[in-house]
């Protein structure tokens, strides 16, 4: 009888046990799954944030134009484990740095360009439009997504209405702003009221710094154009000097090569320096 007992008393905890063993396997599954979940609905939830914001500036890949390049390998990784990466980001997303709103660059000796461009502040405790599920989102993004899904969120272009008159004679803006509807750099770039959102805005092109020498090589030839960016930032110092921060490569140009003319380009490039 007392053995009975016994045994009776040895198989339910052993039963209780593997019961317990089988319920914390899959609470474990359960919560590995949760998370995953929760990754990929922030990652989807940033991607949008991305393509309707920053596209501009940061380039359809996170290549870098405006700002400094973002698909880079040093900002990959999974937000809990690469908590240093995360609070970097996170934090320069928020708060910003500070610079010129619009686009400003300074040749160096060495012809690469330095930027003295201001991040803007993206959080609302700063300011800025986005929540801290919003900076989550779009954060992750950047450490755990897939760059080539960006292109095919950014927002439609807007092609209906007029360019702006730069500062050039009349005819020089007529004839230019034929040459831009024609040739489709409306389809990428704002220019005014109108235009799209994969390049940089070019509204003020001609405050930026750039010179006709410049611009004359990227537009007839972006990939062979060698310094086609900042590959300096947060250049507080001296704007001539080389800072002493390392250049930060540039990623494969996303801006496509378009035949022109020379007289085309010409008035073209006169029209952009005229935009200010
Ligand atoms: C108006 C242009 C502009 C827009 C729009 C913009 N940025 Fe930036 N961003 C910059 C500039 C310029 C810098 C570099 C500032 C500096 O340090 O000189 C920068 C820096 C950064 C950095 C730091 C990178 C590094 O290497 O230190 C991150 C991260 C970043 N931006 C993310 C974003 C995100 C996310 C968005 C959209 C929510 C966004 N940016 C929108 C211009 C912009
Ligand atoms: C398919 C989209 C697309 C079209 C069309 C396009 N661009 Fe761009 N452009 C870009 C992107 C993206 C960048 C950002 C730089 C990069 O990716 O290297 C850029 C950058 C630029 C810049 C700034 C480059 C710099 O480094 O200073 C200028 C100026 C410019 N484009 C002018 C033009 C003009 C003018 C046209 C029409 C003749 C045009 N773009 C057509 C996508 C486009």
């Amino acid at each position: 009888m007392r053995y009975r007992k016994y045994v009776v008393v040895i198989v339910s905890a052993w039963l209780l046990i593997l019961i317990w063993t089988g319920y914390l396997l899959l609470e474990n599954r359960r919560m590995a799954i949760a998370r995953e979940e929760h990754l990929h609905n922030l990652v989807s939830r940033g991607l949008q944030i991305f393509a309707s914001n920053c596209v501009t500036c940061h380039g359809p890949l996170g290549e870098g134009v405006v700002g400094p390049p973002l698909n880079r390998e040093e900002f990959r990784g999974d937000p809990d484990e690469e908590t240093d990466v995360y609070d970097f980001l996170y934090t320069t997303i928020d708060q910003g740095r500070p610079g010129s709103t619009d686009p400003r660059w300074v040749r160096l000796e060495t012809g690469e360009w330095a930027s003295f461009t201001a991040m803007p502040a993206w959080g609302q405790a700063h300011g800025g439009p986005l929540n801290p599920q919003e900076l989550r989102a779009v954060t992750t993004f950047i450490m755990m997504g897939d760059w080539n899904e960006v292109v095919s969120h950014i927002p439609a272009a807007r092609l209906e209405g007029e360019l702006p008159d730069a500062q050039v004679p009349d005819e020089v803006n007529q004839r230019a702003k034929e040459i831009i509807q024609l040739k489709g750099c409306l389809a990428c770039h704002t220019i005014g009221q109108v235009g799209g959102f994969q390049g940089p805005d070019l509204t003020k092109v001609g405050t930026w710094g750039l010179d006709e020498a410049f611009l004359k090589q990227w537009i007839s030839d972006p990939a062979g154009t060698e310094h086609r960016a900042p590959v300096y930032w947060s250049n507080y110092g001296d704007p001539t000097a080389v800072p002493a921060n390392p250049p930060i490569a540039l990623g494969p140009t996303q801006m496509p090569q378009l035949a022109f003319t020379e007289e085309e380009l010409d008035l073209v490039v006169e029209y952009l320096l005229g935009l200010k």
